[in-house]
Protein backbone atom coordinates (compact mmCIF):
# COMPACT_ATOMS: atom_id res chain seq x y z
CA UNK A 1 0.00 0.00 0.00
CA UNK A 2 0.91 3.30 -0.61
CA UNK A 3 3.19 5.27 2.38
CA UNK A 4 2.75 9.35 3.50
CA UNK A 5 5.73 9.88 1.25
CA UNK A 6 4.21 8.11 -1.90
CA UNK A 7 0.95 11.02 -1.52
CA UNK A 8 3.52 14.00 -0.42
CA UNK A 9 5.96 13.58 -2.70
CA UNK A 10 7.73 16.86 -4.36
CA UNK A 11 4.76 19.00 -2.95
CA UNK A 12 5.53 21.73 -0.71
CA UNK A 13 1.69 23.20 0.44
CA UNK A 14 -0.77 20.45 1.83
CA UNK A 15 -4.30 22.00 3.25
CA UNK A 16 -6.75 20.74 4.99
CA UNK A 17 -10.54 21.54 4.44
CA UNK A 18 -13.45 20.27 5.18
CA UNK A 19 -16.03 19.60 2.49
CA UNK A 20 -19.43 18.95 4.72
CA UNK A 21 -20.83 21.30 8.20
CA UNK A 22 -17.50 21.04 9.95
CA UNK A 23 -16.77 18.63 13.09
CA UNK A 24 -15.11 15.71 10.09
CA UNK A 25 -11.55 15.55 11.96
CA UNK A 26 -9.55 17.76 10.54
CA UNK A 27 -7.49 18.19 13.48
CA UNK A 28 -6.31 14.78 13.63
CA UNK A 29 -5.31 15.00 10.35
CA UNK A 30 -3.49 18.37 10.97
CA UNK A 31 -2.01 16.72 13.71
CA UNK A 32 -0.85 13.74 11.46
CA UNK A 33 1.01 16.55 8.69
CA UNK A 34 2.08 18.56 11.46
CA UNK A 35 3.88 15.30 13.13
CA UNK A 36 5.23 13.57 10.32
CA UNK A 37 5.54 16.15 7.53
CA UNK A 38 5.34 19.65 7.76
CA UNK A 39 7.38 23.10 9.14
CA UNK A 40 5.19 25.65 9.06
CA UNK A 41 1.52 25.37 10.47
CA UNK A 42 -1.07 28.16 9.61
CA UNK A 43 -4.62 28.80 9.86
CA UNK A 44 -6.66 31.33 8.00
CA UNK A 45 -10.17 31.65 8.87
CA UNK A 46 -12.65 31.71 12.31
CA UNK A 47 -11.79 32.15 15.72
CA UNK A 48 -12.76 30.51 19.44
CA UNK A 49 -15.85 28.94 17.11
CA UNK A 50 -13.51 25.92 16.27
CA UNK A 51 -12.37 23.06 18.42
CA UNK A 52 -9.91 20.78 17.02
CA UNK A 53 -9.99 17.48 18.86
CA UNK A 54 -6.82 15.85 18.52
CA UNK A 55 -5.39 12.35 20.30
CA UNK A 56 -1.41 11.63 20.93
CA UNK A 57 -0.29 8.80 22.26
CA UNK A 58 -4.15 8.19 23.70
CA UNK A 59 -3.89 12.00 25.38
CA UNK A 60 -7.11 13.93 23.95
CA UNK A 61 -6.69 17.56 23.37
CA UNK A 62 -8.85 20.11 22.16
CA UNK A 63 -7.24 23.69 20.95
CA UNK A 64 -9.83 26.25 19.65
CA UNK A 65 -7.31 29.10 18.29
CA UNK A 66 -3.86 27.27 17.95
CA UNK A 67 -2.86 25.00 15.07
CA UNK A 68 -2.75 20.96 16.15
CA UNK A 69 0.84 21.50 15.72
CA UNK A 70 1.57 23.46 18.71
CA UNK A 71 3.05 20.51 20.57
CA UNK A 72 5.47 19.96 18.23
CA UNK A 73 6.82 23.65 19.37
CA UNK A 74 10.20 21.85 20.38
CA UNK A 75 10.81 20.39 17.34
CA UNK A 76 11.44 24.13 15.47
CA UNK A 77 7.86 23.65 13.93
CA UNK A 78 6.36 27.39 13.28
CA UNK A 79 2.45 27.53 14.12
CA UNK A 80 0.68 30.52 13.04
CA UNK A 81 -2.68 32.57 13.81
CA UNK A 82 -3.11 34.56 10.08
CA UNK A 83 -4.43 37.40 8.80
CA UNK A 84 -8.13 36.40 8.56
CA UNK A 85 -8.72 35.03 11.74
CA UNK A 86 -10.83 36.78 14.55
CA UNK A 87 -8.88 36.69 17.93
CA UNK A 88 -10.18 36.47 21.50
CA UNK A 89 -6.98 37.33 23.15
CA UNK A 90 -8.48 35.75 26.33
CA UNK A 91 -9.10 32.47 25.03
CA UNK A 92 -6.03 32.46 23.35
CA UNK A 93 -3.73 33.17 26.72
CA UNK A 94 -6.08 30.38 28.51
CA UNK A 95 -4.62 28.08 25.52
CA UNK A 96 -1.38 29.55 26.28
CA UNK A 97 -1.79 28.71 30.60
CA UNK A 98 -2.72 25.30 29.25
CA UNK A 99 0.08 24.49 27.15
CA UNK A 100 2.47 26.01 30.24
CA UNK A 101 0.56 23.88 32.14
CA UNK A 102 2.10 20.41 30.76
CA UNK A 103 5.16 22.15 30.14
CA UNK A 104 5.07 22.43 26.52
CA UNK A 105 6.73 25.47 24.75
CA UNK A 106 5.33 27.82 21.90
CA UNK A 107 8.53 29.64 20.97
CA UNK A 108 8.25 29.35 17.06
CA UNK A 109 3.88 30.64 17.58
CA UNK A 110 3.10 33.47 15.52
CA UNK A 111 -0.13 35.48 15.70
CA UNK A 112 -0.84 37.65 12.49
CA UNK A 113 -1.17 41.55 13.24
CA UNK A 114 -3.63 42.13 10.56
CA UNK A 115 -5.94 39.05 12.13
CA UNK A 116 -8.82 40.85 14.39
CA UNK A 117 -9.64 40.92 17.78
CA UNK A 118 -12.96 39.69 19.40
CA UNK A 119 -14.55 42.56 22.03
CA UNK A 120 -16.68 41.82 25.05
CA UNK A 121 -19.49 43.77 23.54
CA UNK A 122 -18.87 41.76 20.16
CA UNK A 123 -20.13 38.52 22.25
CA UNK A 124 -22.77 40.07 23.52
CA UNK A 125 -24.60 40.94 20.47
CA UNK A 126 -23.30 37.63 19.22
CA UNK A 127 -24.85 35.23 22.21
CA UNK A 128 -28.33 38.06 21.94
CA UNK A 129 -28.73 38.21 18.26
CA UNK A 130 -27.19 34.65 16.54
CA UNK A 131 -27.29 32.12 19.26
CA UNK A 132 -30.24 31.36 20.50
CA UNK A 133 -31.46 28.16 18.74
CA UNK A 134 -35.44 27.60 20.12
CA UNK A 135 -36.59 30.49 18.87
CA UNK A 136 -34.70 29.94 15.25
CA UNK A 137 -32.05 31.95 15.46
CA UNK A 138 -29.30 30.51 13.61
CA UNK A 139 -27.86 28.72 16.50
CA UNK A 140 -23.54 30.39 16.47
CA UNK A 141 -21.33 29.44 18.80
CA UNK A 142 -21.99 32.59 20.57
CA UNK A 143 -18.04 33.56 20.36
CA UNK A 144 -18.54 37.08 19.09
CA UNK A 145 -17.77 35.54 15.33
CA UNK A 146 -20.15 37.39 13.14
CA UNK A 147 -20.59 40.24 14.83
CA UNK A 148 -16.75 40.50 15.01
CA UNK A 149 -16.38 39.82 11.44
CA UNK A 150 -18.92 41.97 10.30
CA UNK A 151 -17.17 44.85 12.28
CA UNK A 152 -14.01 43.98 9.92
CA UNK A 153 -16.40 44.12 6.74
CA UNK A 154 -17.55 47.75 8.41
CA UNK A 155 -13.76 49.11 8.57
CA UNK A 156 -13.96 49.48 12.28
CA UNK A 157 -12.60 46.60 13.94
CA UNK A 158 -9.82 46.02 16.01
CA UNK A 159 -6.76 44.77 14.35
CA UNK A 160 -4.06 43.07 16.73
CA UNK A 161 -1.41 46.23 15.75
CA UNK A 162 -3.80 48.52 17.30
CA UNK A 163 -3.70 47.08 20.66
CA UNK A 164 0.31 48.36 20.94
CA UNK A 165 -1.17 52.27 20.24
CA UNK A 166 -2.81 53.28 22.75
CA UNK A 167 -4.65 56.38 21.31
CA UNK A 168 -5.23 54.68 17.82
CA UNK A 169 -6.73 51.52 20.25
CA UNK A 170 -8.88 54.05 21.77
CA UNK A 171 -10.14 56.58 19.16
CA UNK A 172 -10.89 53.19 17.05
CA UNK A 173 -12.81 51.55 19.96
CA UNK A 174 -14.89 55.20 20.18
CA UNK A 175 -15.39 55.35 16.33
CA UNK A 176 -16.60 51.50 16.76
CA UNK A 177 -18.98 51.42 19.22
CA UNK A 178 -20.88 54.97 19.04
CA UNK A 179 -21.34 54.02 14.95
CA UNK A 180 -22.23 50.29 15.77
CA UNK A 181 -22.84 49.51 19.07
CA UNK A 182 -25.83 52.41 20.03
CA UNK A 183 -27.52 51.32 23.05
CA UNK A 184 -24.88 49.02 24.29
CA UNK A 185 -23.38 50.29 27.48
CA UNK A 186 -19.84 50.05 27.10
CA UNK A 187 -17.07 50.94 29.37
CA UNK A 188 -13.88 51.81 27.41
CA UNK A 189 -11.67 52.56 29.91
CA UNK A 190 -12.44 48.94 31.30
CA UNK A 191 -12.62 47.34 27.73
CA UNK A 192 -8.94 49.04 26.87
CA UNK A 193 -8.13 47.97 30.31
CA UNK A 194 -9.13 44.36 30.18
CA UNK A 195 -7.02 44.07 26.54
CA UNK A 196 -4.02 45.18 28.50
CA UNK A 197 -2.60 42.19 30.23
CA UNK A 198 -3.62 39.77 27.05
CA UNK A 199 -2.04 41.78 24.33
CA UNK A 200 1.49 42.52 26.21
CA UNK A 201 1.01 39.05 26.72
CA UNK A 202 0.87 37.67 23.07
CA UNK A 203 3.48 41.06 21.98
CA UNK A 204 6.25 38.86 21.73
CA UNK A 205 4.48 36.35 18.83
CA UNK A 206 2.54 39.12 17.22
CA UNK A 207 4.14 39.40 13.50
CA UNK A 208 3.76 40.25 9.83
CA UNK A 209 2.55 36.64 8.80
CA UNK A 210 2.11 37.61 5.74
CA UNK A 211 5.27 38.45 4.89
CA UNK A 212 6.83 35.48 6.77
CA UNK A 213 4.44 33.18 5.22
CA UNK A 214 5.69 34.11 1.89
CA UNK A 215 9.24 33.89 3.15
CA UNK A 216 8.59 30.75 4.31
CA UNK A 217 7.69 29.45 0.98
CA UNK A 218 10.56 31.01 -0.47
CA UNK A 219 12.57 29.19 1.67
CA UNK A 220 11.09 26.38 0.73
CA UNK A 221 9.63 25.41 3.97
CA UNK A 222 6.64 22.52 3.70
CA UNK A 223 3.38 24.16 4.59
CA UNK A 224 0.66 23.09 6.06
CA UNK A 225 -2.85 25.43 5.91
CA UNK A 226 -5.11 24.23 8.22
CA UNK A 227 -9.02 25.12 7.48
CA UNK A 228 -11.49 25.89 10.13
CA UNK A 229 -15.48 24.63 10.34
CA UNK A 230 -16.86 23.39 6.93
CA UNK A 231 -17.57 24.32 3.20
CA UNK A 232 -21.12 24.42 3.72
CA UNK A 233 -20.69 27.05 6.48
CA UNK A 234 -18.54 28.99 3.94
CA UNK A 235 -19.98 33.16 4.11
CA UNK A 236 -19.15 32.54 0.22
CA UNK A 237 -20.63 29.43 -0.61
CA UNK A 238 -22.33 28.02 2.19
CA UNK A 239 -25.78 27.95 3.47
CA UNK A 240 -26.61 31.48 4.22
CA UNK A 241 -27.84 32.68 6.84
CA UNK A 242 -26.92 29.55 8.69
CA UNK A 243 -23.29 29.78 8.32
CA UNK A 244 -20.25 31.11 9.60
CA UNK A 245 -19.07 34.82 8.93
CA UNK A 246 -15.72 33.45 6.77
CA UNK A 247 -14.66 31.98 3.74
CA UNK A 248 -13.87 28.36 5.24
CA UNK A 249 -13.50 26.88 1.53
CA UNK A 250 -9.59 26.27 0.15
CA UNK A 251 -9.55 29.72 -1.17
CA UNK A 252 -10.49 31.42 1.81
CA UNK A 253 -8.17 29.65 4.15
CA UNK A 254 -5.25 29.88 1.89
CA UNK A 255 -6.35 33.72 1.30
CA UNK A 256 -6.57 33.68 5.39
CA UNK A 257 -3.02 33.06 5.46
CA UNK A 258 -1.72 35.67 2.85
CA UNK A 259 -1.46 32.86 0.25
CA UNK A 260 -2.65 32.07 -3.14
CA UNK A 261 -4.81 28.50 -3.12
CA UNK A 262 -3.01 28.16 -6.28
CA UNK A 263 -0.07 27.45 -4.17
CA UNK A 264 -1.70 24.29 -2.76
CA UNK A 265 -0.09 21.16 -4.18
CA UNK A 266 -2.64 18.94 -2.22
CA UNK A 267 -6.01 20.23 -0.80
CA UNK A 268 -7.76 17.68 0.92
CA UNK A 269 -11.26 17.77 1.35
CA UNK A 270 -12.44 15.71 4.95
CA UNK A 271 -15.46 13.83 4.64
CA UNK A 272 -17.32 11.99 7.66
CA UNK A 273 -18.51 8.77 6.03
CA UNK A 274 -20.61 6.70 6.34
CA UNK A 275 -22.73 10.15 8.00
CA UNK A 276 -22.05 13.27 8.72
CA UNK A 277 -22.97 16.23 11.40
CA UNK A 278 -24.61 19.38 11.58
CA UNK A 279 -24.48 22.00 14.29
CA UNK A 280 -27.08 24.47 14.71
CA UNK A 281 -29.96 25.16 12.86
CA UNK A 282 -30.40 24.91 9.16
CA UNK A 283 -31.55 22.89 6.05
CA UNK A 284 -30.10 18.98 6.29
CA UNK A 285 -31.45 17.33 3.62
CA UNK A 286 -30.32 13.58 5.03
CA UNK A 287 -31.47 13.91 8.93
CA UNK A 288 -31.85 11.14 10.52
CA UNK A 289 -35.02 12.06 11.66
CA UNK A 290 -35.50 15.86 9.97
CA UNK A 291 -37.15 18.27 11.81
CA UNK A 292 -37.80 16.13 14.64
CA UNK A 293 -33.98 15.84 14.92
CA UNK A 294 -33.41 19.18 14.23
CA UNK A 295 -35.95 20.16 17.06
CA UNK A 296 -34.38 17.68 19.59
CA UNK A 297 -30.63 18.99 18.85
CA UNK A 298 -32.02 22.60 19.44
CA UNK A 299 -32.24 22.13 23.10
CA UNK A 300 -28.66 22.02 22.98
CA UNK A 301 -27.48 20.64 26.86
CA UNK A 302 -31.06 19.60 27.94
CA UNK A 303 -29.74 16.62 25.08
CA UNK A 304 -26.47 16.36 26.16
CA UNK A 305 -24.10 13.13 26.19
CA UNK A 306 -25.01 12.81 29.48
CA UNK A 307 -29.03 12.65 28.67
CA UNK A 308 -28.47 10.60 26.26
CA UNK A 309 -26.44 7.96 27.30
CA UNK A 310 -29.07 7.88 30.91
CA UNK A 311 -32.37 8.40 28.32
CA UNK A 312 -31.11 5.87 25.43
CA UNK A 313 -28.69 2.94 26.81
CA UNK A 314 -30.02 3.30 30.53
CA UNK A 315 -27.26 4.18 32.15
CA UNK A 316 -27.65 4.95 36.20
CA UNK A 317 -26.48 8.54 35.90
CA UNK A 318 -27.61 11.22 38.57
CA UNK A 319 -28.48 14.14 35.72
CA UNK A 320 -29.79 17.25 38.27
CA UNK A 321 -25.57 17.03 39.93
CA UNK A 322 -24.39 16.91 36.17
CA UNK A 323 -26.56 19.97 35.80
CA UNK A 324 -25.34 21.64 38.74
CA UNK A 325 -21.45 21.11 38.08
CA UNK A 326 -21.93 22.37 34.48
CA UNK A 327 -23.11 25.28 36.01
CA UNK A 328 -20.91 25.96 38.12
CA UNK A 329 -18.49 25.17 35.19
CA UNK A 330 -16.47 22.38 37.25
CA UNK A 331 -14.32 20.93 34.24
CA UNK A 332 -12.31 18.78 36.94
CA UNK A 333 -15.89 17.03 38.13
CA UNK A 334 -17.04 17.02 34.69
CA UNK A 335 -14.06 15.35 33.38
CA UNK A 336 -14.63 12.51 35.60
CA UNK A 337 -18.21 12.05 34.50
CA UNK A 338 -17.62 12.12 31.03
CA UNK A 339 -14.72 9.29 30.99
CA UNK A 340 -17.31 7.29 32.82
CA UNK A 341 -20.17 7.70 30.13
CA UNK A 342 -17.15 6.90 27.62
CA UNK A 343 -16.25 3.70 29.26
CA UNK A 344 -19.91 2.89 29.69
CA UNK A 345 -20.66 3.54 25.84
CA UNK A 346 -17.62 1.53 25.24
CA UNK A 347 -18.72 -1.45 27.60
CA UNK A 348 -22.60 -1.14 25.99
CA UNK A 349 -21.75 -1.47 22.51
CA UNK A 350 -24.30 -3.66 21.64
CA UNK A 351 -26.95 -1.72 22.91
CA UNK A 352 -25.53 1.45 20.65
CA UNK A 353 -25.69 -1.28 17.47
CA UNK A 354 -29.16 -2.01 17.98
CA UNK A 355 -29.84 2.06 18.00
CA UNK A 356 -27.71 2.50 14.94
CA UNK A 357 -30.23 -0.36 13.43
CA UNK A 358 -33.45 1.15 14.56
CA UNK A 359 -35.96 1.41 11.80
CA UNK A 360 -36.67 4.17 13.33
CA UNK A 361 -34.48 7.15 11.62
CA UNK A 362 -34.29 9.16 14.81
CA UNK A 363 -33.54 6.39 17.06
CA UNK A 364 -30.93 5.63 14.43
CA UNK A 365 -29.30 9.47 14.16
CA UNK A 366 -29.05 9.07 18.63
CA UNK A 367 -27.23 5.92 18.18
CA UNK A 368 -24.40 7.40 15.67
CA UNK A 369 -24.35 10.54 17.75
CA UNK A 370 -23.51 8.26 21.22
CA UNK A 371 -21.22 6.03 18.90
CA UNK A 372 -19.52 8.72 17.30
CA UNK A 373 -19.35 11.02 20.28
CA UNK A 374 -20.80 13.65 18.06
CA UNK A 375 -21.41 16.15 21.15
CA UNK A 376 -19.63 19.69 20.22
CA UNK A 377 -15.93 20.04 20.99
CA UNK A 378 -16.80 23.98 21.97
CA UNK A 379 -20.29 23.97 22.77
CA UNK A 380 -21.28 20.48 23.57
CA UNK A 381 -24.48 20.70 22.19
CA UNK A 382 -25.93 16.99 20.38
CA UNK A 383 -24.92 17.38 16.96
CA UNK A 384 -27.53 16.40 14.25
CA UNK A 385 -27.12 13.42 12.00
CA UNK A 386 -27.91 12.39 9.07
CA UNK A 387 -26.17 10.74 5.79
CA UNK A 388 -23.02 11.13 3.89
CA UNK A 389 -24.76 13.21 1.47
CA UNK A 390 -22.69 13.40 -2.43
CA UNK A 391 -24.41 15.40 -3.89
CA UNK A 392 -23.40 18.75 -1.38
CA UNK A 393 -20.08 16.71 -1.62
CA UNK A 394 -20.04 16.98 -5.43
CA UNK A 395 -20.56 20.45 -4.83
CA UNK A 396 -18.11 20.90 -2.60
CA UNK A 397 -15.52 19.52 -4.35
CA UNK A 398 -16.12 22.41 -6.95
CA UNK A 399 -14.56 24.75 -4.22
CA UNK A 400 -12.35 22.31 -2.30
CA UNK A 401 -10.78 19.95 -5.24
CA UNK A 402 -11.14 16.75 -6.16
CA UNK A 403 -8.89 14.60 -3.26
CA UNK A 404 -10.99 13.17 -0.21
CA UNK A 405 -10.49 11.93 3.10
CA UNK A 406 -13.06 9.74 4.83
CA UNK A 407 -13.47 9.80 8.38
CA UNK A 408 -15.09 7.55 11.51
CA UNK A 409 -16.38 4.57 9.02
CA UNK A 410 -15.42 2.74 12.49
CA UNK A 411 -18.59 4.25 14.16
CA UNK A 412 -21.02 2.25 12.03
CA UNK A 413 -19.47 -0.93 13.42
CA UNK A 414 -22.25 -3.44 13.86
CA UNK A 415 -24.37 -1.86 11.17
CA UNK A 416 -26.23 -4.20 8.91
CA UNK A 417 -26.13 -1.78 5.87
CA UNK A 418 -25.63 1.80 5.48
CA UNK A 419 -27.04 4.50 2.82
CA UNK A 420 -25.55 7.49 0.89
CA UNK A 421 -27.29 10.17 -0.60
CA UNK A 422 -27.24 10.66 -4.29
CA UNK A 423 -29.99 12.40 -5.57
CA UNK A 424 -32.44 15.18 -4.33
CA UNK A 425 -36.20 15.82 -5.56
CA UNK A 426 -37.58 18.88 -5.23
CA UNK A 427 -41.43 19.17 -5.76
CA UNK A 428 -41.01 16.01 -8.19
CA UNK A 429 -37.91 17.28 -10.47
CA UNK A 430 -34.33 16.21 -10.04
CA UNK A 431 -32.53 19.37 -8.13
CA UNK A 432 -28.63 19.69 -7.73
CA UNK A 433 -27.21 20.86 -4.14
CA UNK A 434 -28.75 24.35 -4.00
CA UNK A 435 -27.56 27.29 -1.22
CA UNK A 436 -30.95 28.56 -1.19
CA UNK A 437 -32.30 27.01 2.10
CA UNK A 438 -36.07 27.44 1.70
CA UNK A 439 -35.63 24.70 -1.23
CA UNK A 440 -33.12 22.87 0.49
CA UNK A 441 -35.02 22.74 3.50
CA UNK A 442 -38.19 21.25 1.08
CA UNK A 443 -35.87 18.76 -0.76
CA UNK A 444 -36.68 14.83 -0.57
CA UNK A 445 -33.24 12.46 -1.19
CA UNK A 446 -33.05 9.48 -2.91
CA UNK A 447 -30.22 6.85 -1.52
CA UNK A 448 -28.16 4.06 -2.45
CA UNK A 449 -27.85 1.45 0.04
CA UNK A 450 -23.99 -0.75 1.14
CA UNK A 451 -23.55 -3.81 3.07
CA UNK A 452 -22.71 -3.23 6.73
CA UNK A 453 -19.78 -4.39 8.48
CA UNK A 454 -18.68 -6.04 12.20
CA UNK A 455 -14.93 -5.92 11.62
CA UNK A 456 -12.66 -3.82 14.22
CA UNK A 457 -11.67 -1.53 11.39
CA UNK A 458 -8.78 -0.08 13.72
CA UNK A 459 -6.46 -3.34 13.04
CA UNK A 460 -6.90 -2.61 9.12
CA UNK A 461 -3.51 -1.73 7.54
CA UNK A 462 -4.42 -2.78 4.31
CA UNK A 463 -7.40 -0.96 2.58
CA UNK A 464 -7.43 -4.10 0.34
CA UNK A 465 -8.61 -5.96 3.18
CA UNK A 466 -11.76 -3.65 4.50
CA UNK A 467 -15.06 -4.74 4.20
CA UNK A 468 -16.70 -5.35 0.73
CA UNK A 469 -19.05 -2.69 1.58
CA UNK A 470 -17.09 0.10 2.19
CA UNK A 471 -14.95 -0.63 -0.66
CA UNK A 472 -17.95 -0.81 -2.74
CA UNK A 473 -19.13 2.61 -1.12
CA UNK A 474 -15.65 4.40 -2.08
CA UNK A 475 -15.81 2.93 -5.60
CA UNK A 476 -19.17 4.33 -5.73
CA UNK A 477 -18.20 8.02 -4.25
CA UNK A 478 -15.49 8.40 -6.65
CA UNK A 479 -17.71 7.94 -9.66
CA UNK A 480 -20.20 9.69 -8.40
CA UNK A 481 -18.00 12.96 -7.67
CA UNK A 482 -15.23 12.43 -10.10
CA UNK A 483 -12.60 12.91 -7.19
CA UNK A 484 -10.63 10.47 -5.51
CA UNK A 485 -10.06 9.23 -2.08
CA UNK A 486 -6.97 9.14 -0.91
CA UNK A 487 -6.87 8.70 2.90
CA UNK A 488 -9.63 6.39 5.16
CA UNK A 489 -9.40 7.14 9.10
CA UNK A 490 -10.32 4.10 10.98
CA UNK A 491 -10.12 5.37 14.87
CA UNK A 492 -8.87 8.44 16.75
CA UNK A 493 -5.07 7.90 16.74
CA UNK A 494 -2.65 8.80 14.40
CA UNK A 495 -1.42 5.60 13.88
CA UNK A 496 -4.92 4.39 12.87
CA UNK A 497 -4.95 6.04 9.01
CA UNK A 498 -4.41 4.07 5.89
CA UNK A 499 -3.26 5.75 2.80
CA UNK A 500 -5.33 4.60 -0.09
CA UNK A 501 -3.96 6.14 -3.52
P1 LIG B 1 -20.56 31.08 14.44
O1 LIG B 1 -19.41 30.59 13.62
O2 LIG B 1 -20.32 30.98 15.91
O3 LIG B 1 -21.01 32.45 14.01
O4 LIG B 1 -21.81 30.12 14.15
C1 LIG B 1 -22.48 30.11 12.91
C2 LIG B 1 -22.90 28.70 12.52
O5 LIG B 1 -21.74 27.93 12.24
C3 LIG B 1 -23.65 27.93 13.61
O6 LIG B 1 -24.60 27.08 13.00
C4 LIG B 1 -22.56 27.10 14.26
O7 LIG B 1 -23.06 25.94 14.90
C5 LIG B 1 -21.70 26.76 13.06
N1 LIG B 1 -20.30 26.50 13.43
C6 LIG B 1 -19.37 27.40 13.77
N2 LIG B 1 -18.22 26.80 14.04
C7 LIG B 1 -18.41 25.49 13.85
C8 LIG B 1 -17.55 24.34 13.93
O8 LIG B 1 -16.36 24.41 14.24
N3 LIG B 1 -18.13 23.16 13.65
C9 LIG B 1 -19.43 23.04 13.27
N4 LIG B 1 -20.26 24.08 13.18
C10 LIG B 1 -19.75 25.29 13.46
Amino acid sequence: MPSLDDLVRGMQVVAVVCNQWGDTGKGKFSDYFAMQWADVIARGTGGNNAGHTTVINGKKRIFHLIPAGIVYDKDGKVNVLGNGMVIDLKVLCSELDELDSEGMTYNNLMVSEDAQVILPFQIDRDKKKNQPLKNKGIGSTGRGIGPCYSDKTSRKGIFIRDLYDEDTLRAKLETLTEELYPGFEVNMEEVMADLKPFADRIKPFVRDTIAEMHRFYREGKKILLEGAQGLVLSIEFGTVPYATSSDCSLNGTASGVGLSAKLVDLPLGIVKFPYKTRVGNGPFPSEYGGLASEEYCAAGLEHDMFYEVKEYLGMDLNLSEIRAFQKAKDTLALAVHERKVVEYIKANREKVVELINSDDPFIRGVGIRIAGAEYGATTKRPRRTGMTDLVALKRAMLHNGPNIVLTKPDVFRGAKEFELVDGYELDGRDIEFTRDCSKLRRVQVRTRRFAGFDDDLASLTDYRDAPSGIKEAIDYIEEFTGGRVRIMSTGAEQSETIIIK
